[in-house]
């Protein structure tokens, strides 16, 4: 079967230059998904990552709006749109307290009749498709399960699933079970995304969930920048060659950050948010990344990874 896989949205990590630089090394990546773009802070930076001239990555990309105002998402939706993009996310999924307090992201999720009238207001009059990239709720498992019969009528692109609560964030386990339930409650597309960190785990899950050939990763995309490329061909790739590229891709985002970010803080600061995740693919990853924490020059920054090695 076709596998088509997408590249998660992470904000802080997978912005235009992250997806820009990946993609000039590494394969497997079909889509992705912008972290969102919300209508406060930060909104104007938002805009700028999703610009196409911005975006060479060699992957669709579907731009994220996190929004509970059918206005807000509709102008911005147009907006998009000018910018060529067919589709947009609406993000029901975010688990951060502040966003989940105002009744956004995966906050809304109990509340089905304001969900069904966003939509009613906002699908039929933007010239964009609309996937949904959904929780299983926001305190109680059961939110999504009440909501999905609710959205058969609409005409929606697909609906990305990550089976965690809200409140859950990222701790327990993905809850299969209860992404199995969901494709046998709506006439929808779906996407599974939720813990995908290793080859074998793609093979058990898709086995287990065989009518599905849409995946999101996140995480483990990003701590092992090979998966989507080993998922693809079904096999490893070789730790040598690993090593080898794996340099070659730290060396060019570094290159392009400090194009753009001003002093050694900032830059190691954004370097420090992908080693969060690359530490974890490393010989002694938590002394690495406590090292990379502590450098505040270039020179101590390169002192720090010059001796990392991946493990697998
Ligand atoms: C630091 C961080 C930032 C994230 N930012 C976004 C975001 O902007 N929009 C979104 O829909 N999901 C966001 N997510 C959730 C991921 O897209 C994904 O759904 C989640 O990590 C589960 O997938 P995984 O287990 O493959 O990592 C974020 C997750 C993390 C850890």
């Amino acid at each position: 079967m076709n596998t088509i896989l997408y590249m998660a949205p992470i904000m802080g990590v997978t912005g235009c230059i992250y997806r820009n630089v990946y993609s000039r090394f590494f394969t497997g990546y079909d889509k992705a998904v912008t972290p969102f773009i919300g209508n406060t802070k930060g909104r104007r930076s938002s805009l700028k990552d999703v610009l196409p001239e911005n975006n060479r990555a060699g992957f669709a990309l579907v731009p994220q709006i996190l929004d509970d105002q059918p206005a807000n998402f509709i102008k911005l939706a147009k907006k998009l749109y000018d910018m060529g993009y067919g589709t947009v996310n609406w993000n029901l999924g975010c688990p951060m307290r502040m966003i989940r307090n105002k009744r956004r992201g995966s906050g809304m999720l109990p509340y089905h009749a304001d969900i069904v009238s966003f939509l009613d207001k906002t699908i039929s009059v933007i010239p964009n498709r609309v996937s949904l990239k959904v929780r299983l709720g926001s305190e109680e498992r059961s939110d999504l399960a009440v909501l999905l019969p609710q959205l058969d009528r609409f005409d929606l692109e697909e609906i990305i699933v990550h089976p965690r609560t809200g409140v859950e964030m990222y701790s327990g386990k993905a809850d299969i079970s209860a992404f199995e339930e969901c494709l046998s409650l709506s006439k929808h597309a779906f996407v599974y995304n939720g813990d995908i960190d290793s080859l074998e785990k793609y093979q058990t899950l898709s086995e287990r969930l065989p009518s599905i050939t849409r995946w999101m990763i996140g995480r483990g995309g990003i701590t092992n920048p090979f998966l989507p490329e080993e998922i693809k061909a079904q096999k490893s790739v070789p730790l040598h060659e690993k090593e080898k590229r794996f340099k070659s891709f730290h060396d060019a985002l570094l290159e392009e950050y400090q194009k753009t970010l001003s002093g050694p803080s900032h830059l190691i600061g954004k370097m420090k948010e992908a080693w969060e995740y690359w530490s974890g693919a490393m010989k002694d990853g938590e002394t690495l990344f406590l090292e990379i924490s502590r450098a505040k020059s270039l020179k101590q920054y390169h002192a720090a990874i010059s001796a990392s090695r991946m493990i697998s």
